[in-house]
């Protein structure tokens, strides 16, 4: 592992576009949940039943129920030595975009700048009447919070299954991963599209392709460098002298 930590960090040094794909194993020593495996959040909450526009429709209560637990968890952790190392890295790579699934804002938190969050952002509410979205920090917007320009429902400002993506923001990250000569997956199980298929796009236009998880994922074997470790204790390594 010695030997890959530092080849990536050599090529990482050297590069003039690096590109960052992460998700909620990035976070989760924070403290915060990942989906899948056996502690997983989707394995205690069925995702149709609150993470989909059709839940939303029929039970909007229960919906917010969900995301005002969640915000109310999130406004409780900080960032983790992975969150600061991407930042750090932001610094040493001329053009550097962090592309992540995550929806807790923990990166800009941590400094990253070049942010591109595909799946949205959990301390964003978007009026499902009038479509005017805006930030709001407080951890728990009660059953049913409401639009203050028009009173319509308002909805998390996240991406839900069923739902597509931001185009802009996807050309945007296409654009950075066909663009980049190294590509970093850190912390995602890359099971969910169309996220999962930047690596692949990274590849195919010549990225060295590396991931950092602590469990192999569907992904590995298409890896040029597979750092088996937690994101918290391997990204820092690759910024060391
Ligand atoms: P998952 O929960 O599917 O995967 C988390 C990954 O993080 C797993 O591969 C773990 O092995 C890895 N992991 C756990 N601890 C880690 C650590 N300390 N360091 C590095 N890796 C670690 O989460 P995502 O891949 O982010 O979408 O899930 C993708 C999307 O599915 C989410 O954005 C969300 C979810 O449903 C929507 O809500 C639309």
């Amino acid at each position: 592992m010695h030997e890959d930590i530092r080849r990536l960090a050599d090529r990482i040094k050297g590069a003039d576009r690096v590109c960052v794909l992460t998700g909620a194993g990035v976070s989760a020593e924070s403290g915060v949940p990942t989906f899948r495996g056996p502690q997983g959040m989707w394995k205690n909450h069925d995702p149709t039943e609150l993470a989909t526009p059709q839940a939303f429709s029929r039970d909007p209560k229960l919906v917010w129920e969900f995301y005002n637990w969640r915000r109310t968890l999130l406004s409780e952790v900080q960032c983790n030595p992975a969150h600061t190392a991407l930042a750090a890295m932001e610094s040493l790579v001329p053009h550097f975009t962090l592309v992540t699934q995550n929806v807790d804002g923990l990166h800009r938190k941590a400094g990253s700048a070049n942010i591109i969050e595909i799946h949205g952002n959990i301390w964003n509410v978007r009026c499902t009447s009038c479509g005017h979205e805006r930030q709001d920090p407080s951890p728990n917007l009660g059953e049913l919070p409401c639009c203050d320009v028009c009173g319509g429902l308002l909805r998390p400002g996240v991406v839900w299954f069923n739902e597509s993506l931001d185009p802009e923001l996807w050309r945007q990250s296409v654009e950075a991963a066909s663009r980049a000569e190294v590509m970093l997956v850190a912390g995602t199980s890359a099971v969910v599209q169309p996220a999962a298929s930047l690596a692949g796009v990274a590849k195919r236009f010549g990225a060295l392709v590396a991931e950092i998880n602590p469990e192999a994922t569907d992904q590995s074997d298409m890896m040029d460098i597979a750092l088996r470790g937690k994101a918290g204790e391997v990204l820092p390594k690759l910024l060391e002298d």
